[in-house]
């Protein structure tokens, strides 16, 4: 692999990113890993991410001389390219020139291997107060940019390479190229890794490891678990058992999709109980928000619990053959992997996932095929395998689905009104082609405030709904999105048109923080 040094800033994982969006694989390393153990991994190239600090401040991340010495090469991005400048021999120093935003870098050096087939000047995103100020012996400069003198350096014989700035924000007009021209004409990878070969090699390694044993797999509708299920299928077929409890707080359509064009397209072996009665009356009576997501956490765990052991009961019962059921499958990405400890081995895992903490008498061994992958990536294995688009480009949607969608207590009407409209928003933003700018555009139904309207001759007295589309990389952080006003006012004369119970829709525009996404 490419390893990415993680200088503690949040780089890190765009850079590993954009390194796989050039066709090469690369895994995050924490910047405290001893030299020897990342050389022992036998990288074909190590990329050191930009950091919060200066390499002179008390407590910088130090970087050991042997990763730039042995032979490996290696790209420096910012706090990277000073430690790199500093390890080899070169000055940094803090200039006052403080560099913060865009600005543009000259190329110095026409003959470079990062700047091929680019343009001489480039707007780059910087974010600097120290500066190398003296490139270090055997390297040559190769950019500029005002604030910084030594903006890039490179050394071919040693394939030891660094840039001020940071191409892997796409700021950077040219950063894309730089990251290409160091992992393909700098390191001399060839750029093979592809969502068809990915998809290829996590199939033969599921079945490798499951071999003729059982397993099981909670489906929840959404992308990850989806993936994961399509995956297992591919690899031991009717060895898969999935089960999709179905709470009956899902969008319209969300059940069906699962139910039928996730079966008809990926063949799997699909259990689904139907719980939407349990849900509703465990739900009776209850506004309180956090009481709402506790019990529909409890009864989730419940349900799944029990389809699992009928599950197990049924196949020892048919004496179909010895393998028990010994997997269960988990959706868990890169970014969970990176979050809880590094990517480094079998670190805990956020169980943030529907399934967790089942009881004593089920136990099972976790496969998560997708805990290399990022988000993208799993919805280009999904296509690979034939997963619906709908699926495959769902926007994130809560484990609580609706129940934490309509402020006050959950009832089966109150459900149907809220289904109603958000599937008009829904179609309203796609028919706009909206879908990829926002990141989830939650519909909620203020279920205990009434307001006076007025249509065709009579009075209405009857509820609101909120929008609450956002843009968002990540959900930590989110701003509204500025749907346009024709869009906005397309989704508010169809809901109140043809959803009577509604008769006003209003509009979120908080962010978060300090508004959290959900309304509950
Ligand atoms: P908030 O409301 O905290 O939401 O800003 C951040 C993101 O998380 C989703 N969300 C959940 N997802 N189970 C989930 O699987 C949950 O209980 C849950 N609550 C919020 C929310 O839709 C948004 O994408």
């Amino acid at each position: 692999p490419v390893l990415v040094v993680d200088f503690g800033a949040q780089y890190a994982q765009l850079i590993a990113r954009r390194v796989r969006e050039a066709n090469v694989y690369s895994e995050i390393v924490p910047h405290t890993m001893p030299a020897a153990e990342m050389l022992a991994r036998d990288p074909a190239a190590i990329v050191l991410s930009g950091g919060p600090s200066s390499v002179y401040a008390e407590g910088a991340p130090a970087l050991e001389e042997a990763v730039v010495t042995a032979g490996v090469p290696v790209l420096g991005i910012c706090y990277g390219f000073q430690a790199m400048a500093h390890a080899l021999g070169g000055q940094v120093a803090r200039t006052g020139a403080r560099e913060y935003g865009d600005t543009t870098a000259a190329v110095t050096d026409t003959g470079s291997t990062l700047f091929a087939g680019q343009p001489g000047s480039q707007q780059v995103w910087m974010s600097h107060g120290d500066a190398v100020t003296t490139a270090p012996p055997g390297t040559r400069v190769t950019a500029t940019t005002p604030g910084a003198e030594v903006a890039a350096f490179e050394d071919d014989d040693r394939r030891l390479y660094g840039v001020q700035w940071h191409p892997e924000v796409l700021h950077s007009a040219h950063g894309q190229e730089i990251l290409t021209n160091f992992l393909v004409s700098g390191a001399g990878i060839e750029p093979t890794w592809t969502s068809g070969n990915v998809a290829e090699q996590l199939v033969e390694d599921v079945r490798a490891k499951v071999g003729k044993d059982r397993v099981l797999c909670g489906l929840s509708g959404g992308v990850d678990s989806s993936v994961a299920a399509a995956l297992v299928q591919r690899a031991v077929g009717d060895q898969l058992t999935c089960v999709f409890v179905d709470h009956g707080l899902l969008r319209e359509g969300e059940a069906e999709q699962v139910e039928e064009d996730f079966v008809a397209a990926t063949g799997v072996d699909l259990v689904v109980v139907d719980a939407r009665e349990r849900f509703l009356s465990a739900l009776a009576g209850v506004s309180d928000p956090e009481e709402k997501r506790k019990i529909i956490g409890r009864e989730f765990i419940r349900v799944f619990e029990q389809a699992a052991r009928d599950v197990v009961r049924a196949h020892e019962a048919s004496h179909e053959d010895d393998h028990p059921v010994r997997w269960l499958v988990q959706g868990t990405l890169y970014p969970d992997v990176v979050e809880s400890g590094g990517g480094t081995g079998a670190a805990n895992i956020k169980s943030h996932h529907n399934v967790g903490g089942l009881p004593d008498d089920l136990q099972f061994e976790l496969i998560e095929p997708l805990r290399a992958l990022f988000k993208d990536e799993v919805r280009q294995v999904g296509l690979e395998l034939g997963v619906p688009e709908g699926i495959v480009w769902r926007q994130p949607f809560p484990g609580p689905g609706l129940g934490i969608r309509i402020v006050g207590e959950v009832t089966a009407d109150r459900l149907d009104v809220l289904r109603r409209a958000d599937a008009i928003a829904r179609a309203e933003l796609t028919a706009a082609g909206l879908d990829r700018d926002i990141w989830q555009c939650p519909v909620v139904l203020l279920a205990d405030v009434r307001s006076v309207g007025v249509q065709g001759d009579g009075r209405t007295y009857g509820h609101p709904v909120v929008l609450r589309p956002v843009s968002s990389e990540d959900a930590m952080t989110a701003d509204w999105t500025r749907v346009p006003y024709d869009v906005l006012a397309r989704i508010s004369s169809r809901i109140t048109n043809e959803v009577p119970e509604v008769n006003r829709v209003v509009l979120d525009v908080t962010s978060k923080p300090p508004g959290t996404i959900e309304w509950e």
